[in-house]
Order: C-alpha cells, then sequence, then structure tokens
C-alpha cells in the first residue's frame, strides 16, 4: 500500500495541475471562452440577433457586385488576382456576363473547358446561381 502512495499523490497532482490550467486557458486576442454565462451569454444572444438583423438588412440593400466582391476576395483572388488579371487561373478582366456564367455553368456541370478544369470544379460546386451571379457582375467591374 505504502509503494502506491508515490504514484497516486503524482498522478492526483497532474490532473489538478491539468484542471487548474485548462480553466484558465486564454487565447490571445479572444475573450475567455468561459467567461459569458448567465447574464453575460442573453447579453450576447441579443447584440448577435442585432448584428444579424443589421447583416441582413445590409444584405438586402446591397448590390449584386457587392455581395459578388466578398465572394471573389474570398474565394476567387487567390488564383484570378485582385484585378482579374490572372495568376495560377486565367484573366477574368474583360470578359463579359454572359461568357463569365457559361464557363461558370459548365464547370459545375463537371465539363472539362481547359486542361486545369478540376480546379474549377470544386470551386464552381461551392457557389449557387444566385452566388455566379453576384460574382459574375462584380468581376465585369474590373
Ligand atoms: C484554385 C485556384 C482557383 C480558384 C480558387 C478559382 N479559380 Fe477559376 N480558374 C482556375 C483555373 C486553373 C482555371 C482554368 C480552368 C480550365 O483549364 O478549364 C479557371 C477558370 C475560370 C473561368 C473560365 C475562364 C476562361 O477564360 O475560360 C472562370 C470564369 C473562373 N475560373 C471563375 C472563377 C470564380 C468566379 C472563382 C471564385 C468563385 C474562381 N474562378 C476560383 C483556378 C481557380
Amino acid at each position: 500500500m505504502k509503494d502506491l502512495i508515490l504514484p497516486i499523490a503524482i498522478v492526483l497532482g497532474t490532473a489538478v495541475l491539468i484542471s487548474i490550467s485548462y480553466s484558465s486557458i486564454e487565447v490571445k486576442g479572444r475573450p475567455s471562452v468561459t467567461a459569458c454565462n448567465g447574464e453575460c451569454y442573453d447579453d450576447f444572444v441579443v447584440a448577435d440577433k442585432e448584428r444579424q438583423a443589421l447583416l441582413s438588412a445590409q444584405q438586402a440593400t446591397a448590390t449584386p457586385a457587392e455581395l459578388g466582391s466578398k465572394t471573389y476576395t474570398t474565394v476567387c483572388l487567390a488564383c484570378h488576382g485582385d484585378k482579374g488579371q490572372g495568376v495560377v487561373g486565367p484573366a477574368l478582366a474583360g470578359r463579359d456576363t454572359g461568357y463569365l456564367l457559361t464557363a461558370l455553368a459548365a464547370y459545375k456541370n463537371g465539363e472539362t473547358r481547359g486542361n486545369q478544369s478540376a480546379l474549377m470544379w470544386a470551386q464552381s460546386a461551392a457557389l449557387s446561381q444566385s452566388d455566379m451571379d453576384n460574382v459574375a457582375a462584380y468581376i465585369v467591374t474590373f
């Protein structure tokens, strides 16, 4: 029994240390995940509802090109360039809406257009028809 005291003490001590450090884990630049409950959480829910309402009000008044610019900068920009000048993917600047939408629809249908079409299949699969309309509306502004 005596032989067990030290191992048990070590295990318990480690468990206590781990639970203390986990309960106070903080990620730099982020609010504590354990700090907001009760009243704080209720306030958050209210604030979040207001934020959502504001966001949908903004979306309702945003033009297709404004909506498309979001998709473009987050998804397409890396491969097609900030001004549609082309990087990994071909240049899109100067293409008209019909050309862009036909190409996107073809990729969404899994069609092969060029020898790197596979790169666009995954991209277009994630886009709805209105996403494509919006992003094309943005690309023609280049
Ligand atoms: C991983 C890189 C990558 C991303 C991200 C990407 N593309 Fe592409 N895109 C390509 C490549 C490569 C091609 C050429 C494909 C081929 O050979 O058919 C292409 C082709 C196209 C074409 C046809 C161009 C032409 O002249 O035939 C359009 C339109 C297009 N992309 C739009 C988009 C839009 C819109 C997005 C964002 C939703 C996007 N792409 C995201 C790489 C990418």
